[in-house]
């Protein structure tokens, strides 16, 4: 069922990136999927948010953190005055729901890194945020223990474009004891935008 033929996604407009991923057979993800689930928000955003991929709510509902992890990632983001639709733009590493939500394959990211790489040119945030391992594995291409490499800058590497990583918010919800690191990190978010947008 699987269709493995090489992506060529580099030139698509945000409306035929859209098409190419609902209809996208690049991994054994498509076989349960209801919808793919490509991201939400400003087009144009400065702020990148990437989670990990769509549970079973997204996976109805076709956009990305709407279920519980969601309300929590909202109030993350007014935490710092940031608002889902308004200012930033939301996605995931992978597209479509890993079955009962179990962390997605490395080749699975794989295999859906061009679509967020395409989502990256053509938003071409100013800050990209990775929330947990798979978000962090996709945009560094590296294994990445959560704790070790929050707190400090990394690249996107194509584009450099900084990448912040932290805690996924559905950990946050298992790891109360984390909230306040969480929180430090989107300290160091807001600062970062804020000597970024100075530039
Ligand atoms: N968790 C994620 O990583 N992404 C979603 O869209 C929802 C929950």
């Amino acid at each position: 069922v699987v269709d493995n033929a090489p992506l060529s996604i580099k030139n698509l407009d945000w409306e035929s990136l859209a098409a190419t991923v609902s209809a996208c057979r690049q991994c054994r993800l498509c076989e349960a999927r209801k919808q793919a689930v490509l991201g939400v928000g400003d087009s144009q955003a400065d702020w990148l948010f990437v989670g990990e991929g769509p549970g079973a709510e997204e996976d109805e509902r076709g956009e990305p953190f709407v279920g519980q992890a969601g309300q929590l990632l909202d109030n993350m983001l007014a935490s710092i005055d940031l608002q889902r639709g308004r200012d930033v733009y939301i996605a995931n590493a992978v597209k479509c729901r890993p079955p009962k939500n179990r962390t997605p394959d490395h080749d699975e990211i794989a295999a859906c890194r061009p679509y967020l790489a395409q989502q990256i040119a053509l938003i071409q945030p100013k800050l990209i945020v990775a929330m947990g391992r798979p978000a962090a594995q996709a945009l560094l291409q590296a294994e990445v223990k959560i704790s070790a490499a929050r707190g400090k800058l990394h690249d996107y590497e194509r584009e450099r474009i900084p990448v912040i990583v932290t805690y996924h918010p559905a950990y946050l919800l298992r790891n109360l004891l984390d909230k306040a690191k969480a929180w430090e990190d989107l300290c160091f978010m807001r600062s970062t935008m804020r000597q970024l947008k100075a530039h």
